[in-house]
């Protein structure tokens, strides 16, 4: 059978990163497109050469033309600008939103049949937009921004409790901004929900609410440390993990921003939510129970995430 295309729009530092897990991890096949010229082009041959060492086999190319995504079974959207120390998420908004447009157009003429996972930033937004511009089913479009959130906390946990990350999960919901949702009844290790560890006495309130505030800041301390740019390991990791679930038809149960209708009382708009990801795409939104206090935080970050779709549709209007 031949090997999965993976196609990986924007080549920068996501996007190299991507590729490069993509080969030692051998998904497919990998394209990386970018407008500027000579960069998927060379970070593909250097990726390709490590090959040997590595012992894949995977086919690196790097493109300016859309014209070679064609076929793709999974599109990894990177295309935009990172943001700078001092910046939110938010304020990228108007310029990656015309990126999206030209990605969507691309996405949807050459590789329609595509799962797109999009981590352009601000995220829930451009995942929104760009699943219009492309035209593709809603199933078929998601944002990465979850996972990350929860792998987040999830490193700062294990580390809290001295305990290896494989035995700690988490659960970040809504939009991926200050609003973001980590849900402490939902987190466990080893099964043990985090209310009752400070119960037992093995962390306290006080250091549970600062790793949950360290968590929603996740991206800026990254960018404060970096300077020049946005975090990418964690980011292309995430991303990985999400397309190895659909290429594997793996049913892994992971938060993604996903389109929400019906589930969660939402009528129809992308946010941060858990669900099921298979050969199908988005196979079902898992619609848990939150409680007063989780849903007052949720509706906060839905209501931050309608504030940009608006903003989105204020700057273009064949948005809808
Ligand atoms: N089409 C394709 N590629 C584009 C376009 C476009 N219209 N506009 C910009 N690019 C490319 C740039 O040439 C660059 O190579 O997107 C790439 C972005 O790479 P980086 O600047 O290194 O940014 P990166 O850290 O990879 O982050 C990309 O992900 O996490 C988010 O906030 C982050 O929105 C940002 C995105």
């Amino acid at each position: 059978m031949a090997r999965p295309k993976i196609a990986l729009i924007g080549a920068g530092q996501i996007g190299g990163t991507l590729a490069h897990l993509a080969a030692i991890k051998e998904l497919g096949d990998v394209i990386l497109f970018d407008i500027a010229e000579g960069t998927p082009q060379g970070k593909a041959l250097d990726i390709a050469e490590s090959g040997p060492s590595e012992g894949f086999d995977a086919v690196m190319k790097g493109t300016n033309d859309y014209a070679d995504i064609a076929g793709a079974d999974v599109c990894i959207v990177t295309a935009g600008v990172p943001r700078k120390p001092g910046m939110s998420r938010d304020d990228l908004l108007g310029i990656n939103l015309k990126v999206m447009k030209s990605v969507g157009e691309g996405i949807g003429k050459h590789a329609p049949n595509a799962f797109v996972i999009c981590i352009t930033n601000p995220l829930d937004a451009m995942v929104w937009a760009l699943q219009q511009f492309s035209g593709l089913p809603v199933e078929k479009v998601v944002g990465m921004a979850g996972v990350l959130d929860s792998a987040r906390f999830r490193h700062f946990l294990s580390v809290e409790f001295n305990v290896s990350m494989k035995d700690v999960t988490a659960f970040v919901l809504g939009g991926h901004g200050d609003t973001m949702v980590p849900l402490s009844r939902y987190s466990t290790v080893a099964g043990i929900p985090l209310p009752d560890l400070v119960e037992m006495g093995w962390t306290t309130q006080e250091k549970l609410d600062a790793i949950i505030q360290r968590t929603r800041d996740g991206g800026a301390e990254i960018v404060g440390l970096l300077k020049t740019g946005s975090a990418f390991y964690a980011p292309a990791t995430s991303a990985i993990e999400m397309a190895e679930a659909y290429l594997k038809d793996q049913k892994r149960l992971l938060p993604c921003a996903a389109y929400v209708k019906g589930a969660f009382g939402l009528d129809g708009m992308y946010v941060g939510v858990p669900t099921i990801i298979g050969a199908g795409g988005i196979e079902k939104v898992v619609d848990i129970k939150l409680n007063k206090d989780e849903q007052v935080m949720f509706d906060k970050s839905v209501d931050a995430v309608k504030g940009l779709v608006e903003a989105c549709k204020g700057i273009d209007p064949t948005l809808v």
